[in-house]
């Protein structure tokens, strides 16, 4: 045949074009893509009628925690890359950086990133790349910036919190000077933790240990704060930075302040920052912990329109899921791994912090109906793949350039319930149980070959399917002054 694979028929929505066209892959790639009709009487191995139905780039999650070891409270990641892709896939995301962690005792990046290919190797549904985190940014690390440019490694992940992975403004520096140099775009975890320790030990005083308390231990202040010295920091050394999951709009409001300015400050935020609050925290017993993670999801509606609109904007270039999946149930390595003799009831504290959500990503922001269609397509697939080094290979649908990726889309003919049931993750729950959702992807096509398939057998692939990228430079973010990245001034 002359092609493996057509899908005709479809609105195609991509960031520079929408229409019905008609789409043929071959060896993996986009090969053309030509108005409706134009296909006629091509021959296919396969052919996707699309009629009714809407044809995107596959999603691009940049912002997924998998098989990652106990940092942020005492669990372990419940997805190994496996259950992580699997599920990922499921959702119509057909692209994951997962982060490859540093842990503090150790001073190699280079280590840790060789340490994560081993987990991921062989074993995923969607392909991938990881971000480095790093926690310990000694001489040893920041000499590595070089060769990890070298192995594909265009971005790494900084914390200004957590016992395990914070740095110090000064090491913040370190990381943000070698960054330049290298082009590297840092993500940064902006919350000041400081604010959260002292307000921990404060709450803990008056013995209020519920997991409604996380949210008072993570106030709008530490991530406002956060927000502004990374703004700052980067700045001064002009460099571009990428905060990662933004709940609060008064921090929205700093980053857009920082963008009218032109310098090179980027944001993600999440569905937990859109569809959460800290009701959502507010259970009888210990059912809240579900949806601890960092920052907590805000007050109410305010909240989420401020969100909503940031994405509208451009304020927030990506709409990521920060999936950092932990069971419920498990007492070992769970969420309610924190109940013991002394706090039967759980200790906000100990809550290992993330939500699941690679799955439920794509549909939850499509069903919600806020965003035009290519705007959807440019937060959730387009500018991930841009900001960090992957376009046009990803994110887009440009015939002899992009990957043969695509999620098929059709109008279900009835509202439906989210359950956890329907997902195909490890985790024992979902926050968005008895959600009311009207979209779900049909097909995910992974390069040109049909990875999921709804209605005809689901998952239809084995893992190893997915392919490690090496990526390259960003191709939106670089220094303010010169308009490219530039060292002449330290
Ligand atoms: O609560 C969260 N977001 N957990 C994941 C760790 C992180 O900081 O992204
Ligand atoms: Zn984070
Ligand atoms: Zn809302
Ligand atoms: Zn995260």
């Amino acid at each position: 045949a002359e092609y493996d694979l057509l899908v005709l028929n479809g609105l195609m929505v991509t960031v520079d074009k929408m229409g019905e066209f008609d789409i043929a892959v071959k060896d993996g790639k986009i090969a053309k893509v030509v108005q409706k009709g134009g296909l006629d009487g091509a021959q296919a191995k396969k052919i996707i009628n699309a009629q009714g139905g809407m044809v995107m780039p596959g999603g691009v999650d940049a912002h997924v925690h998998l098989q990652e070891p106990a940092l942020f409270g005492k669990g372990e990641s419940a997805d190994s890359y496996e259950t992580g892709t699997r599920s990922a896939i499921c959702g119509g995301t057909t692209t994951l950086i997962t982060f490859a962690p540093q842990r503090k005792s150790e001073p190699s990046l280079l280590s840790a990133l060789a340490a994560t290919h081993h987990l991921a190797r062989d074993n995923c549904y969607t392909d991938y790349s990881f971000h480095l985190i790093c926690s310990n940014a000694g001489p040893k690390a920041i000499s590595e910036f070089a060769a990890l440019r070298e192995e594909g490694i265009s971005s790494l992940k900084i914390y200004m919190t957590y016992e395990a992975l914070q740095l110090k403004d000064s090491e913040i520096l370190d990381v943000l000077f070698e960054a330049r140099k290298q082009k590297i775009v840092t993500m940064i975890h902006a919350e000041n933790g400081a604010i959260i320790d002292w307000t921990i030990k404060k709450l803990e005083e008056k013995k209020l240990f519920a997991p409604k308390y996380h949210v008072t231990s993570h106030p709008p202040v530490a991530e406002i704060e956060a927000t502004y010295r990374a703004i700052s920091l980067s700045g001064f050394i002009d460099v571009p930075i990428l905060i990662v999951h933004v709940s609060s709009p008064a921090a929205a409001q700093h980053i857009s302040e920082a963008q009218q300015k032109g310098l090179p400050v980027y944001a993600e935020t999440c569905p937990q920052y859109l569809f959460l609050t800290r009701k959502d925290l507010d259970k009888p017993g210990f059912e809240g912990a579900k949806c601890v993670c960092s920052p907590p999801p805000r007050e109410g509606e305010q909240d989420h329109e401020g969100i909503w609109k940031g994405l509208e904007d451009g304020t927030f270039t990506v709409l990521s899921s920060d999936h950092c999946p932990f069971l419920y149930e498990d007492t070992n390595i769970g969420k309610k791994s924190v109940i013991s003799a002394e706090h039967p009831n759980g200790h906000f504290k100990y809550i290992p912090n993330g939500c699941p959500g690679v799955e439920t990503r794509l549909s939850l922001a499509l069903s919600a109906n806020r965003l035009k269609l290519q705007k959807f397509v440019e937060v959730t697939s387009t500018n991930a793949a841009k900001l960090y080094g992957l376009y046009p290979r990803k994110g887009a649908l440009i015939p002899g350039e992009s990957d043969a990726d695509l999620t098929i889309w059709y109008p279900e003919k009835n509202d439906f319930q989210l359950t956890n049931s329907m997902l195909h993750h490890n985790v024992d729950y979902t926050p968005y149980e008895g959600k009311t959702l009207n979209q779900w992807p049909r097909y995910t096509v992974l390069r040109g070959e049909v990875i999921w398939a709804r209605d005809e057998g689901g998952l239809i692939a084995k893992k190893g399917v997915g392919q490690f990228l090496k990526r390259d430079v960003s191709t939106l973010a670089g220094s303010r002054s010169h308009g490219e990245w530039s060292v002449e001034d330290f």
